[in-house]
């Protein structure tokens, strides 16, 4: 079992923290905000995450799991430390690495001669090689292992991977690392650091076309009159294609694939390729947003001027708190635009985030749809299934609802006098 030292506490570095303690590592998570790492210690989680509580508090109580905002005692012993810092989108679409800089110059005279250093923030090709720069340290590995967890079933991904890509021009520190997921028995991609970087960013790319794919075949499905559910299960079950990601919706969003397919653009065109396809699938997703509003004006009885809109969800997909380019805030931002008042009810959202604060936040979807000349359901969360219809029909101004997410039995609000409108049927 080793030692691990994990370098930022978000979403990527406590789930991963928490399921390497589980697989039995030492392992020790630092975070520079010094609230987080309080509550850490609290037992409060700064994020919404299934099954991790409960993998913090085993981890904890086993002596396994430990978090601080002091890098020397975190670092000096590792025999391993993962930088899971932000890469956000830089000025000209890619990845910003001054996280990872940053973090790699405070590390370098804290390692241990001997001590790998593994990126699993998503970087673009040749980070390897800017963290090894940064460090100065011959006697150091750097190894890419990007993650490919999903938020909202980020433990059940880490322990149960498809599979764990390992890159590094040396293969003992690829070995050690790739041995660290012992435990979780998936397949071992071992290469070297550009091909791992490059086989994040080409799935994330490819995930996010297949979103903006299914969405441009449901707006034709509108056109010709199919339905894109049967479409959709009519193309799953082709084992070429599978089902997976082929749900339409009101566009991909969150943390990951608005900045990685961008930093995948730039990091073709430094390439020497231009890359349409990819360039192509961001229009599509851009052009979602704008179909959705559509709808919802639409049936708002043509303006949003003065309109109330009662907005289900408001996070980038269910199972998480993550609003980080959430395509609910950016459709909410532009009905807010065009003269609309919104309602929002979200089960993970309390009080209305930045640059929202014109909207209400409310305690229950009923609630929300007081009043209301259209319900928009724009994240695909559980709890808006079990909303009776006839319920909804006795709060709202108009019967009128878009739902974006496909996600409601449209038989039984069409019954309850409800003007329902999907996506792609
Ligand atoms: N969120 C996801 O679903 C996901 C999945 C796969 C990969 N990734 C990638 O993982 C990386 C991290 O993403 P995230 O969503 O966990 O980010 P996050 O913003 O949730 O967490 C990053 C954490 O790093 C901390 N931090 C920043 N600088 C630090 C430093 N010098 N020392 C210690 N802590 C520091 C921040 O305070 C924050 O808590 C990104 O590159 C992202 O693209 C994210």
């Amino acid at each position: 079992m080793s030692n691990i030292a994990v370098i930022g506490t978000g979403y990527v570095g406590l789930s991963s923290g928490a399921c390497f303690a589980h697989l039995g590592h030492v392992v020790t998570c630092v975070d520079v905000v010094q609230l987080k790492i309080d509550n850490l210690n609290k037992g409060i989680l700064p994020i919404v995450e299934t099954g991790l509580e409960e993998l913090v508090a085993e981890g904890v109580a086993a002596g396994k799991l430990i978090f601080t905002t002091d890098v020397v005692s975190a670092v000096k012993n590792a025999d391993v430390v993962f930088l899971c810092v932000p890469t956000p989108e830089g000025a000209d679409g890619s990845a910003d690495l001054s996280y990872i800089q940053t973090a790699a110059r405070t590390l370098s005279p804290l390692l241990r001669s001997g001590a790998i250093v593994v990126n699993k923030s998503t970087v673009p090709v040749g980070s390897t090689k800017v963290v090894e720069r940064e460090l100065k340290r011959p006697d150091v590995s750097v190894v890419s292992n990007p993650e490919f967890l999903r938020e909202g079933s980020a433990i059940q991904d880490f322990l149960h991977p498809d599979r764990v890509v390992v890159g590094s021009d040396n293969q003992e520190a690829a070995i050690a690392v790739g041995a660290l997921y012992e435990k979780v028995g998936a397949p071992v991609v071992v290469t070297d650091p550009a091909s791992a970087e490059t086989i994040k960013y080409a799935a994330n790319a490819f995930l996010a076309t297949k979103i903006s794919y299914i969405n441009a075949v449901a707006a034709i499905c509108e056109g010709v009159g199919a339905d894109i559910n049967d479409v959709v299960l009519g193309l799953g079950y082709d084992k070429r294609i599978g089902h997976e990601f082929l749900r339409p919706g009101p566009g991909w969003g969150g943390s990951c694939f608005p900045k990685d397919t961008k930093a995948m653009v730039k990091i073709a065109q430094d390439a020497g390729y231009d890359f349409g396809l990819l360039k192509g699938v961001i229009t599509v997703n851009d052009q979602q947003y704008g179909r959705i509003v559509d709808k919802i004006r639409t049936a708002a009885g043509g303006t949003l001027k003065g309109k109330k809109i009662a907005s289900w969800g408001l996070t980038f997909k269910a199972l998480t708190d993550d609003l980080r380019d959430s395509p609910a805030v950016e459709i909410i931002t532009r009905l807010l635009a065009d003269g609309a008042s919104v309602s929002v009810f979200d089960p993970t959202v309390t009080v209305a985030p930045k640059g929202l604060d014109a909207i209400t936040v409310c305690s229950s979807p009923l609630e929300a749809c007081a009043g209301a000349d259209v319900i928009a359901v724009l994240t695909e969360w559980d709890d808006f299934r079990w909303v009776s219809p006839v319920e909804a029909a006795g709060a709202v101004s108009v019967k009128q609802i878009v739902d974006a997410r496909n996600l409601l039995d449209r038989s039984e609000w069409r019954r309850a006098g409800f003007e329902y409108q999907g996506i792609g049927r």
